[in-house]
């Protein structure tokens, strides 16, 4: 028999994403973003959010099924991200999954984004070596995740600190006068820069810092010290040279990042890196990790872009494995956790 369709509901930040999955295969990745409406707060504005996955969800569920040309009562089981992330937005989701799954009479499983983030690259290269490590980055998150089971064993070996990957794309981004979300502009600019323009620190990479974390991430004394930088150069009257910035920034933010996750593979006796989250978009974090997985023997996976950043496919994708390998769905009292750990 085939496989079931599974439908995913994601709305942890400001992207209401529905996906239809079977098995491996993607057949529907609908997103609405409130990305707009949040440009000019500079960031996520919760409440703005959750009106608007509440504006969208039905909708964008409806194109989902469009797109993939069947009904909602083709669906044979709903997955939905459950946390972490911010909770009036998650609650949405949840609400509307369980409210699919009661009307469709079909199992619900709630599940974690990060998790998912992982479980998406399926979609693009077929089953999942596990175990293999996990990379994520993006605005909400910075984590390294040791995958021996991606249904039920994820392991949290390192995270950021302070400040995610993107956020410090998107502060930088700020301080060089870029729109907002900045990580696309940084990336873009520093295309035409130098990327030893300014030798930027790299957060606990050395000494006690590294002994003491070696899994962990530090990016708030990297965005005050590119401040600190430009607001110099402004004292002295002198232009800012905005792509060397950018391509100096961002070489540290993705030194620190690949250097990080080899030592992770190496030490875990792993042999295969993935990436993902919208920082994975990156072109030069895409390069360097290539390069450095190449000189030691590591297969890199790197979901394309689309599915890199919050979508549905992600959601629907995990729930379809957790189906395959037959794990137990969700109560129905099924909660929304904000600080849900992997
Ligand atoms: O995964 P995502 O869409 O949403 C969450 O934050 O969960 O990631 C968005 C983040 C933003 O901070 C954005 O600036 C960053 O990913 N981003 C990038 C690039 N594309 C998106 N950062 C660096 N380089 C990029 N090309
Ligand atoms: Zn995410």
């Amino acid at each position: 028999a085939d496989a079931p369709l599974v439908l995913g509901i994601e709305t942890s930040c400001d992207e209401t994403g529905v996906g239809l999955v079977r098995g491996t295969e993607l057949l529907a990745d609908a997103v609405a973003s409130s990305v707009d409406e949040h440009a000019r707060f500079g960031g996520v504005v919760p409440e703005v959010a959750s009106r608007a996955h509440l504006e969208a969800m039905v909708p964008t569920v409806e194109r989902a099924c469009a797109d993939a040309g069947v009904r909602l009562a083709d669906v044979d089981a709903l997955a939905v991200t459950s946390g972490p992330g911010l909770m009036g937005a998650l609650l949405v989701g949840v609400a509307a999954a369980k409210a699919l799954a009661l009307a469709l009479d079909r199992p619900l499983y709630g599940v974690n984004h990060l998790a998912a983030h992982v479980a998406v690259d399926q979609l693009a290269h077929g089953p999942l070596p596990e175990p293999c490590l996990a990379l994520l980055v993006s605005g909400g998150h910075s984590s390294l995740l040791l995958v021996p089971d991606v249904t039920e064993d994820v392991r949290p070996l390192g995270q950021t600190i302070d400040d995610a990957a993107g956020e410090a794309f998107d502060k930088v981004a700020r301080v060089l006068g870029l729109p907002f979300p900045g990580g696309p502009y940084v990336d873009r600019a520093a295309r035409e820069g130098d990327r030893a323009y300014v030798d930027f620190p790299r957060g606990l990479t050395s000494g006690r810092d590294l002994e003491r974390h070696r899994y962990d991430f530090s990016f708030s004394g990297l965005k005050t010290a590119v401040a600190r930088w430009v607001e110099q150069r402004e004292r002295d009257g002198e232009p800012v040279p905005v792509a060397d910035v950018a391509a100096s920034f961002q070489e540290a933010v993705v030194d620190v990042l690949t250097r990080k996750a080899l030592a992770a593979c190496r030490d875990q006796g792993v042999d295969t890196l993935l990436l993902g989250g919208g920082v994975a978009a990156n072109s030069r974090l895409r390069a360097l990790a290539q390069e450095r997985c190449d000189a030691a023997g590591v297969a890199l996976r790197v979901p394309p872009p689309r599915l890199c950043t919050d979508n549905g496919a992600m959601v629907a994708a995990l729930g379809a494995e957790l189906a395959a390998r037959g794990r137990t769905p969700s109560p129905l009292d099924l909660p929304a956790d904000s600080s849900m750990p992997v």
